[in-house]
């Protein structure tokens, strides 16, 4: 069958074949990419509808960062997903600690590292990110994990403008917590050292 020069299967990207003129116009060449796509759209709709902002690091990836870095002070954080016992967050039992942009973040990590998994909404995510860029300049790193989203302003201010350590994580991770989604992020992530 001759293939049409600009259709293309709308999940694998694969010329589609010429067809009759009348009817809908196919969007995908087997009933296989047609589930693929069902699913890849489904998965974004359940992303939107789960709150981002309490995604909590999966599990594996803690062990590491827990193993890599001496972390004193998790700076985005509730009493059930923080990395370690000192933590700033809403339900704080100290009122000084419950809004991590309200405070240093130097104070309360010591001589070690502050981790950061910030809320992802970008109102939050850049004073968070503003907040871990000034903390570096006072001379307490942060590690932080955030959006792979090297196509965005606030990745450019805060990320490549300060000359932070970049590591790109392989594939999706599956966040934890009760608002996830359970599936794969539809995203990519990146481990960021302010230093
Ligand atoms: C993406 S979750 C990270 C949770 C945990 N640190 C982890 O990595 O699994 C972001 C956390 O930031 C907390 N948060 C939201 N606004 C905050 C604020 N202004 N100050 C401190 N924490 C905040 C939320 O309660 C949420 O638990």
């Amino acid at each position: 069958m001759a293939a049409v020069a600009n259709r293309r299967c709308q999940s694998c990207r694969a010329p589609l074949p010429q067809e009759a003129s009348t009817g809908r116009p196919r969007a995908y060449c087997n009933a296989t990419c047609r589930k693929n796509a069902h699913r890849i759209r489904e998965r974004k709709r359940r992303e939107q509808l789960s709150n981002r902002d309490n995604w909590w690091t999966p599990g594996d990836l803690r062990e590491e960062i827990l193993r890599r870095w001496d972390v004193t002070l998790d700076a985005a954080a509730c009493n059930a997903s923080r990395l370690v016992p000192e933590y700033l967050g809403p339900d704080h039992p100290s009122k000084a600690r419950r809004d991590a942009l309200e405070c240093s973040w130097s104070t309360y990590a010591g001589d070690g590292t502050v981790y950061l998994n910030p809320p992802y909404r970008p109102a939050l995510l850049k004073p968070f990110l503003a907040q871990a860029v000034k903390t570096a300049r006072r001379g307490t790193p942060v590690v932080g994990l955030i959006p792979a989203s090297t196509d965005t302003l606030w990745w450019r201010e805060y990320v490549t403008t300060p000359r932070a350590d970049v590591e790109f994580l392989v594939g999706r991770l599956r966040f934890g917590g009760p608002h996830a989604t359970g599936g794969p992020a539809t995203f990519g992530s990146a481990l960021v050292v302010w230093s």
